[in-house]
């Protein structure tokens, strides 16, 4: 039997132990052997919960436990999962986490214990949810130079997007919804500003260059700016909008970013909606892939987290397919030299102007103001253009 301690008894913490509860069997048959709950630690009362004798105050209840071998974190923030997160490594106890905030910031420095030690560090679901793309990543797509990953990564703002667009709700409504509902972040400005999608493209950039992404290397623009105003023009040219994680990788380069983006209903993101997540995976030889699921909340989340515990029950020995080095700061492709096409919005009066500086091309009518689709430029090039034509009132980037 495999005996499992759980750090953090909040939503996802709460899901992973009602599915080692309710899926026990279908667990034996996956892993070859039992799985079973011995420790969870919360600063929490749970002194009312059916099995109350499992729960501790005490983190030395869960690191000196030589009975456990696999410690789940789903505790989120940094400061104290930080400090647990490297003292279980060092004491060989392998460890699985959702957050995705600490994968993010600090994955490189546990790798490299998790190898020293032998033992696994694994983070499936701080992306995507109950998505698989973390595995399918690291195994399935081993034989491809990957150029590009992209996606909607955050299901809070993809829920609020939907609710506000579909169903005419207040931005404030949907994001109350999404709160209760268990998406959204402790602050959900993390949500909103698109720093949660931030961490989430940077590991994934990170696994697929195999060096640590900052997060202060990524382009981050949350969906504070889009109005009804956009989406409106939005459907009159065909596309809807949704905040896009992207990274792509160009002649040993890599660039990332976050920010609303305009999607062509032709490609299937457009049609991803709610609490869903999909990321889009390009690789030189497979082509296209694309998975799907549920970003966000209690058992989707989860699903992902035990996954990671049966896969460590099968092998509980250090894997570097799953890790990435210290980041080489060298190899980033500044944000100003991507290129894109953009739709702009400006005053009537500026048609002229920007005729002569962007060329002529259709401008559509909004309500109030008129709208256009760039050539393909760099997004410096589109700062400097918008600064010869004194300002825009909006500029979203398209999706290509
Ligand atoms: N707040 C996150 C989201 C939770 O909304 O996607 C899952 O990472």
């Amino acid at each position: 039997m495999k005996k499992i301690g759980i750090i953090g008894f909040g939503v996802v913490g709460s899901g992973v132990y009602e599915i080692i509860r309710k899926n026990k069997d279908i667990l034996t048959k996956n892993a070859g052997e039992e799985i079973d709950v011995k420790r969870i630690l919360d600063i929490r009362d749970f002194s009312a919960h059916e099995e109350a004798h499992l729960f501790t105050k005490d983190f030395n209840d869960l690191v000196g436990d030589s009975e456990i071998d696999i410690v789940v974190e789903t505790m989120g923030g940094i400061k104290f999962a930080y400090e647990y997160t490297k003292a279980l490594l060092s004491s060989g106890k392998s460890v699985v986490t959702s957050n995705k905030e600490l994968v993010a910031a600090h994955g490189d420095e546990f790798f490299r214990i998790a190898k020293e030690k032998n033992v696994r560090y694994l983070y499936e679901a701080s992306v995507g949810g109950g998505i698989p793309i973390i595995r399918p990543l690291a195994n399935d797509a081993a034989a491809n130079d990957i150029c590009e990953v992209s996606g909607i990564l955050n299901g809070t703002t993809n829920y609020i997007l939907t609710k506000m667009f579909k169903e005419n709700e207040s931005f404030e409504g949907a994001l109350k919804t999404a709160q209760e509902l268990g998406y959204a972040e402790k602050d959900p400005t993390a949500d909103v500003d698109g720093f949660d999608a931030c961490r989430k493209i940077s590991i994934l950039m990170s696994l697929v260059t195999g060096k640590k992404i900052p997060s202060e290397m990524v382009h981050i623009a949350g969906i504070r700016t889009i109005t009804a105003e956009d989406v409106t023009y939005a459907a009159a040219i065909g596309y809807t909008i949704k905040l896009i994680g992207c990274g792509f990788t160009k002649e040993g380069m890599v660039n990332a970013s976050v920010e609303p983006m305009l999607i062509p209903e032709s490609c299937p993101l457009s049609t991803v909606e709610d609490v869903f997540n999909s990321v889009m995976v390009k690789g030189n030889m497979v082509d296209t892939l694309m998975f799907y699921g549920r970003g966000a909340g209690k058992l989707p989340t989860a699903s992902a987290v035990v996954g990671d515990v049966v896969d460590i029950v099968r092998s509980g020995e250090y894997n570097p397919y799953f890790s990435w080095e210290e980041s080489d700061r060298e190899s980033f492709i500044p944000y100003e030299d991507v290129e894109a096409k953009f739709f702009v919005r400006i005053e009537e009066s500026q048609i002229p102007v920007a005729r002569e500086v962007f060329g002529d091309r259709e401008f559509i009518k909004g309500v109030n103001d008129y709208g256009f689709v760039t050539d393909e430029i760099t997004i410096g090039k589109l700062a400097a253009d918008i600064e010869k034509i004194g300002g825009v009132i909006n500029k979203i980037r398209l999706y290509k």
